[in-house]
């Protein structure tokens, strides 16, 4: 019996691989100081893992360019405070949609207050789809930046990433994209749909520790620093270096998280290595191209987990679904209500009768809520498999909804 059985994997996902914990502990013992400063030979390792990370995520992000343009950051809140305030100037117009999270509704309420940037905010259908119509309409004579995120943390759904993409390259607006949700769930090709500014956080589907995220620039982009410090080189220029990563990247990386992240793409190369021999898939050695298998393979496990989970919640007339009827991609969240229950409440009592670890409330995307109609009532109940959700997990939340709702 597991002291827990988590579903919380949408906030962030647990466990990690194996690897990642023991790469993280090796590295940091052997090699755990500054990448780039000094330079000798610990400062060299340090800051070859480093580079080797960002060639890693470049390609598993589909972007080809100088890998350098991968940034790390805190996480993808960071990620985007730094593109949206790098990126905009007073009087600009940017599109963006409700089905944000505050990484980037609050940051956008805060430069439309004070900073003379208009938003609009476009609301997704019924089911949780923004239409990229509604995105066209939306675009003035000063509108700058198109950003959105690709999967919603609260209803999973994936939006029109290249329906989206081919709009801002037509109307030759930058393309900001959160991907916090979908990387490593679903596949994201940074230059074949022409993102300018791709974000990402460490902790979730990449399967990298907390403290760790990034944003990758495209070569023709260039992002105003919001910090300023140390980088390493060139110390005695009064300003950052002009140079990526370092114009983005102030201060001691996070390296035991980058570290992480590493381990987490040689394990996904490896996944994906795994599955191409078990179905016979078109040999590769490209990183890019087994990562792709590793993530179909993750998405088709969890989508596994969302049916049989739907399918519990559907026997109990009470229940009702957030965000559906879902016909089209999405990824491993549902989110439900009860009739004369809280989502605090079943949280709760799944929590302390089962060990069941799940989210309730609002989910830090408050207008999700307020349109789905479920923000008076406290938010819903999320619940998200993960690709380590095994079948004890699994027995454990199926026989705790059954006791809760029946
Ligand atoms: C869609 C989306 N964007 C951004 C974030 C923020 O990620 P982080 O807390 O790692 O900065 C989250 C976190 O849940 C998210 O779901």
């Amino acid at each position: 019996m597991k002291p827990n059985y988590y579903f919380d994997n949408a906030a962030t996902t647990w466990p990690k691989p194996e690897s990642v914990y023991q790469y993280m502990d090796s590295f940091f013992r052997s090699s755990g100081v500054n990448p780039g400063r000094g330079g000798h030979a610990m400062s060299a390792d340090a800051g070859a893992m480093t580079y080797q990370a960002r060639q890693m995520l470049a390609q598993f992000f589909g972007f080809f360019g100088d890998a350098n343009r991968v940034v790390f950051t805190l996480n993808a809140t960071d990620s985007l405070n730094t593109a949206i305030s790098g990126l905009l100037d007073a009087g600009d117009h940017i599109v963006t949609t409700r089905l944000e999270h505050n990484a980037v509704l609050r940051i956008s309420n805060y430069i439309e207050r004070d900073s003379r940037i208009e938003v609009t905010r476009v609301p997704g259908n019924t089911d949780g789809y923004v239409n990229p119509q509604d995105i066209e309409n939306s675009i003035k004579s000063n509108t700058r930046m198109i950003i959105f995120n690709h999967a919603s943390n609260v209803l999973g759904t994936v939006q029109p990433l290249e329906q989206v993409a081919q709009i801002a390259k037509t109307h030759n607006l930058l393309l900001v994209v959160d991907t916090a949700q979908s990387a490593g769930i679903r596949p994201i090709k940074m230059d074949e749909y022409g993102i300018d500014v791709l974000t990402f956080t460490g902790h979730k589907g990449l399967f990298g520790p907390m403290g760790v995220g990034g944003l990758i620039v495209a070569e023709n982009i260039s992002v105003r620093p919001a910090r300023y410090g140390g980088t390493g080189v060139n110390s005695i220029a009064p300003f950052q270096p002009e140079q990526y990563p370092q114009v983005l990247e102030a201060g001691t990386a996070p390296l035991p998280g980058i570290a992480g992240l590493h381990a987490a793409q040689l394990w996904f190369r490896e996944l994906g290595r795994n599955q191409q021999r078990e179905n016979n898939m078109p040999a590769s050695d490209s990183h890019a191209q087994l990562c792709e298998y590793a993530i179909q393979h993750i998405h088709r496990t969890e989508q596994n987990h969302v049916e049989q989970i739907e399918n519990q919640l559907k026997q109990f007339q009470k229940v009702k679904l957030v965000g559906k009827p879902r016909r089209h991609e999405r990824v491993a969240v549902v989110n439900f209500i009860v009739e004369g229950m809280s989502a605090e409440q079943v949280g709760d009592r799944l929590d302390a009768d089962h060990h069941v670890c799940v989210r309730a409330g609002l989910h830090c995307a408050p207008l999700v809520h307020i349109d789905a109609g479920t923000a008076e009532i406290g938010g819903s109940v999320r619940v998200s498999p993960g690709y380590f959700t095994d079948d004890e997990d699994m027995a454990a939340l199926l026989n705790g909804l059954q006791d809760i709702l029946s």
